[in-house]
């Protein structure tokens, strides 16, 4: 028998309205006990005083780039930078070289995982069609079989509406959620970030919040036509909120997340920083901003996720028109939703907790994200007084695509526990080690 005691923590585990001061005995990797204070004799004893102790964090949407793009991420890299993060779980999306658009492709996804020394669950989902170049479905009972939670055919949308009637109606039948990812191609060829003020300035193709809409609006009919349980990735418009709460108000199975920065940054730092403000969708407006930060108030938003998209410099040095989409976000995630969301009173500590482990547990459909009596002990330690400057030079990335480098902030996850063995420990100065 191994034993851990996390001491004297605040813990907050969202699924089982707990909100208090205790300690949490854990026994051979499962949750023993939690709450009140135990004198049991632990083969390890953790001091969690001031701390937060929460169920393990869970980040439904990164790209770990392993097969095929190994010189931006791996599976053992993408999952250091999460367990520095606090993250204990990761669903990794499927434009991998070659695309996880098969059986046999999902199951060596979990094969590399499995195989790496890698520091958070992996899990991973299927394309929702061949090659991501939606025209074919993929054979998506198979890759359901095989373990993945969900399809996402994410960097790219379905633009064929039958294709996705088809998933959708799967969906109701099987139960799993198409995670889709909104921009009508036409609308937005060739653009490199959004449409407005800046992109004029700087003479940018825009794409214009119409392109994520209307696909939004798409996917929640053909969710409400079917029964099927649509995911709307990354929101990042005015008008993908309304359109959330619109399907939910009409009993549609649509569940939405949000990234940190689509909720902080505006397409204004397109002029600032870059490429390393390029992604999709791209950054907006304050207008929008404020829709989402409401979004996530009001419950329209159910989760927080990063889509950690790790590129090299040399590739975000190709400038505005050539370099690839995306930032990463695994690492910077917490200190952004402590200091953004909670320290600046939009969300409670539980609330903004919430939309990083139950609920996107629920929405994938794993068996994770709580601190329930028997639940395998993976648990995220976080110091809300801790104030940091974001290094982007210490990052367990191999890239180092982010536009938060040298951000002042507050609230950092300190430990990770992943089945109850402790795999990363920051110290206060803010090195970590493994
Ligand atoms: O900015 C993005 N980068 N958005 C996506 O949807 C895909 C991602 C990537 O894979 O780089
Ligand atoms: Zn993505």
């Amino acid at each position: 028998m191994n034993s851990v005691l996390i001491h004297n923590g605040r813990i907050i585990d969202p699924a089982n309205n707990v909100d208090e001061v205790g300690d949490i005995f854990i026994v051979d990797g499962k949750i023993a006990k939690v709450g009140g204070n135990h004198s049991e004799n632990a083969d390890h004893v953790i001091d969690a005083t001031d701390l937060t102790v929460t169920p393990g964090l869970i980040d439904m949407h990164v790209h770990l780039r392993e097969p095929g793009f190994e010189h931006k991420e791996t599976i053992a890299t993408g999952t250091a930078a999460a367990a520095v993060g606090g993250f204990t779980s990761v669903v990794c999306m499927a434009n991998t070289s070659p695309v996880t658009d098969s059986p046999d492709k999902v199951k060596r996804i979990y094969e590399i995982a499995n195989s790496k020394s890698v520091s958070s669950n992996v899990y991973t989902v299927g394309s929702i069609t061949k090659d991501l170049v939606g025209e074919k479905l993929t054979d998506i009972r198979g890759m359901l079989s095989a373990g993945a939670v969900g399809i996402s055919d994410d960097g790219v949308t379905v633009m064929n509406s039958a294709l996705m009637y088809e998933a959708l109606s799967l969906s109701a039948e099987l139960d799993f959620p198409v995670m889709v990812h909104c921009e009508e191609h036409n609308l937005n060829a060739g653009a490199v970030m959004n449409l407005g003020e800046t992109s004029r300035k700087l003479d940018l193709v825009g794409s214009p919040n119409a392109a994520e809409d209307i696909i939004v609006a798409r996917d929640i009919m053909l969710a409400e036509l079917t029964g099927g349980h649509v995911h709307i990735l990354h929101v990042s418009t005015t008008g993908a909120v309304e359109l959330v709460q619109w399907g939910k108000q009409r009993g549609v199975n649509v569940t939405a997340e949000a990234c940190p920065h689509h909720w902080i940054l505006t397409d204004t730092e397109v002029e600032k920083q870059g490429t390393n403000a390029k992604m999709h969708p791209p950054l907006r407006t304050q207008k929008d901003i404020d829709a989402v930060l409401e979004g996530l108030c009001d419950g329209t938003i159910d989760a927080i996720a990063t889509d950690h998209a790790p590129h090299t410099p040399s590739e975000k040095a190709l400038g505005m028109k050539d370099a690839p989409n995306g930032i990463i976000g695994l690492e910077t995630c917490v200190p952004l939703v402590m200091t953004y969301l909670v320290e600046a009173g939009h969300l409670t500590l539980t609330e903004a907790i919430a939309k990083l482990t139950n609920i996107p547990a629920g929405i994938v459909g794993i068996d994770r994200g709580t601190l329930s009596i028997g639940a395998v002990a993976d648990i995220t330690i976080i110091d809300t007084h801790k104030t940091a400057k974001v290094d982007i030079e210490k990052s367990r990335s191999k890239s180092r695509n982010s536009p938060f480098d040298g951000w002042q902030l507050k609230g950092w996850s300190v430990m990770t526990f992943r089945e109850g063995v402790q795999i990363q420990r920051t110290n206060a100065n803010g090195t970590s080690s493994g």
